[in-house]
């Protein structure tokens, strides 16, 4: 119970730090350019905080994204055997991050091909994530990961996936056969127009397989607002933690 009251306030705690030592590495490294623009210093900001919260974060999901990219989950429930479709085909990562879960696609991959199983491979992952400092570093996983070939990394938004202007090639709508979203759906600008655009891009029969963080389930109050605020576009799909 302390625990849960105290958290929220850590979490700020450790934000506010990374605000402040953020500002202070660009001022003695003479990075004025992004100090002085609010998007781009918010980028370089949340890349900070985020690299340093997302392994614990990782640690507590790791065992449920596993299940749920393996097809072990259904409404909610982790099961010990698959009992839905695992993650294949040509799939959509969205808000990557710095590369938290491409060590457990690498896994369903080995799997895959070890299995001997009739279900396609996981052919194309594309990792979606517009953060420059966290797409850099999610290149860098991929490159750790033995990804290479099939894990590109697109340094845009969702957004600018259909758009070769933004990063010289484009993925057409009704070509993907996965879309993954792990907690990312909280930084999504405008997640209800961009959640029917992520649509589109599924073939006919595609899954979203949906982890997400920070809904309130305890009380009235909180989770009253929060539903006002954010409409549940997932409530029943996926885990939400
Ligand atoms: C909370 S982080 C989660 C990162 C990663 N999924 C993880 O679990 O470690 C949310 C990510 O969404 C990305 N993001 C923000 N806006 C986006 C957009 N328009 N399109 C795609 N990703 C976006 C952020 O840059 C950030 O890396």
């Amino acid at each position: 119970m302390l625990f849960r009251l105290l958290r929220p306030w850590m979490l700020m705690s450790i934000s506010a730090w990374y605000f402040f030592s953020t500002a202070l590495k660009l001022l003695t490294s003479g990075d004025f350019r992004t100090l002085t623009s609010w998007p781009a210093f918010h980028g370089t900001w949340f890349a900070n905080f985020w690299a340093h919260i997302a392994p614990g974060v990782k640690a507590n999901a790791e065992m449920r994204v596993l299940a749920l990219l393996e097809g072990r989950v259904r409404e909610g429930h982790i099961y010990e055997e698959v009992v839905g479709q695992p993650v294949e085909g040509i799939v959509l990562e969205i808000g990557a991050g710095s590369g938290m879960w491409v060590d457990v696609f690498a896994t369903i991959a080995e799997r895959t091909k070890r299995s001997g199983s009739s279900a396609p491979p996981l052919s194309k992952i594309y990792g979606v994530e517009p953060n420059a400092q966290s797409a850099a570093a999610l290149q860098q996983r991929v490159k750790e990961s033995g990804l290479d070939g099939t894990y590109e990394v697109v340094p845009v938004g969702i957004e600018d996936l259909n758009n070769p202007t933004a990063w010289g090639t484009h993925i057409e709508p009704g070509t993907v056969d996965c879309i993954v979203t792990v907690q990312c759906l909280c930084s999504i600008p405008e997640p209800e127009k961009n959640v029917r655009l992520l649509y589109n891009y599924l073939k006919k029969g595609g899954r979203w397989y949906v982890y997400e963080h920070v809904r309130a389930e305890y009380g009235t109050v909180v989770p009253y607002f929060q539903g006002k605020k954010q409409p549940p576009v997932f409530k029943h799909t996926g885990i939400m933690v």
